[in-house]
């Protein structure tokens, strides 16, 4: 395997470019909330309660989570953990490589569809990554591609061989209530107009993948959760889309060189969430996957955008 980068720490706020401007924008109209929320409101007590029928109607917890002190560590059946230190500090990462592929399976077990939802940055190289792995492992699970009514990236998606014909290119909210993982990559200021919609067409006992944590932030500001019916994960790549895809083509030569990602769990129903997050990310060609939380990653995350686009005034505001 050949390393991208060295693994980052979590603890150090990363750049991780997601700089489309309704991603700014939703940053810009969410980040005062968004931040002085994860004080007193998050160390209440979460209400869980385990809902039945659609996501939605399982209740929609009207506290914030009550948060688990960082843990970097996490145990997962199928892949293989290993210890590195970091500025005298031990953390726990997943060597990723196509080697790995041919545990995919098992990582993802429990799921016949993953729906990609989005075709912007991040879609078309999840998609594809996802794809070709899941392929090579000779797994029969289908990744769909989910798209709103009119959109213009059907045809792109058409041309990258996802169709309507073998089943792997639809509409996104069909895509969405037929997945058992539901990877939203739609932009973060999309997820926050339509989330209700998408927690409603989720099947209980599915999962949720983001690839930011803005989603939780949005909700923390607003006073809400996620469903407790479904499981919540994150795997947000620290590079651009088309790198993700370009690195996982070239790393077909050289055993999987590609973009490191961190990874998190926040919110498990039934054992299954660090396995399939930890095969997303194998999945994705990530040379080293490492833990986060999903609060974690939208502060480190808005932060290090802002701090690197933005002058400081603006910042502050
Ligand atoms: N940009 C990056 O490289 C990067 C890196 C790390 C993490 N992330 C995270 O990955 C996620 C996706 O970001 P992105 O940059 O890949 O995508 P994006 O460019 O922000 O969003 C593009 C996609 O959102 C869809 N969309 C926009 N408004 C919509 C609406 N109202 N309803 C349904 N779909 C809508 C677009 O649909 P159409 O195709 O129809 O226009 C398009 O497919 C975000 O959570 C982001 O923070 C991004």
């Amino acid at each position: 395997m050949v390393a991208g980068t060295l693994p980052s720490s979590p603890s150090i706020p990363k750049f991780s470019p997601s700089p489309s401007s309704e991603t700014l924008k939703g940053a810009f109209k969410h980040l005062n909330l968004a931040f002085f929320s994860s004080t007193a409101k998050s160390l209440r007590a979460l209400k869980t309660t385990r809902g039945r029928g659609s996501a939605l109607g399982a209740q929609m917890a009207s506290e914030t989570a009550l948060k688990t002190p960082f843990l970097l560590d996490f145990e997962t059946s199928v892949f293989k953990k290993d210890a590195i230190s970091l500025a005298n500090r031990d953390e726990f990462i997943v060597r990723g490589g196509r080697d790995l592929f041919k545990l995919l399976p098992d990582a993802f077990n429990g799921i016949n569809q993953i729906g990609v939802i989005g075709w912007g940055s991040q879609g078309p190289a999840q998609a594809q990554n996802l794809r070709d792995s899941l392929a090579e492992a000779k797994s029969d699970i289908v990744v769909k591609v989910g798209l709103r009514k009119g959109s213009r990236s059907f045809a792109e998606a058409r041309a990258a061989g996802f169709t309507e014909e073998n089943g792997t290119l639809g509409d996104i909210y069909e895509t969405i209530s037929g997945s058992d993982l539901v990877l939203l990559l739609i932009s973060d200021a999309a997820q926050a107009d339509n989330y209700e919609k998408i927690f409603s067409c989720m099947k209980p006992n599915s999962i949720l993948g983001l690839s930011h944590g803005f989603l939780l932030g949005h909700l923390q500001s607003i006073g809400l959760d996620f469903p407790k019916n479904i499981g919540v994960i994150a795997v947000c790549p620290k590079g651009m889309g088309p790198s993700v895809r370009r690195l996982y083509v070239q790393g077909k030569e050289i055993n999987g060189a590609g973009i490191n990602s961190s990874f998190a769990v926040h919110q498990d129903v039934d054992g299954r969430a660090t396995n399939v997050a930890l095969g997303w990310s194998v999945a994705l060609g990530s040379p080293f996957t490492f833990a986060t939380t999903l609060e974690q990653e939208y502060k480190s995350d808005i932060f290090g955008e802002r701090g690197e686009c933005f002058p400081t005034p603006i910042i502050l505001y």
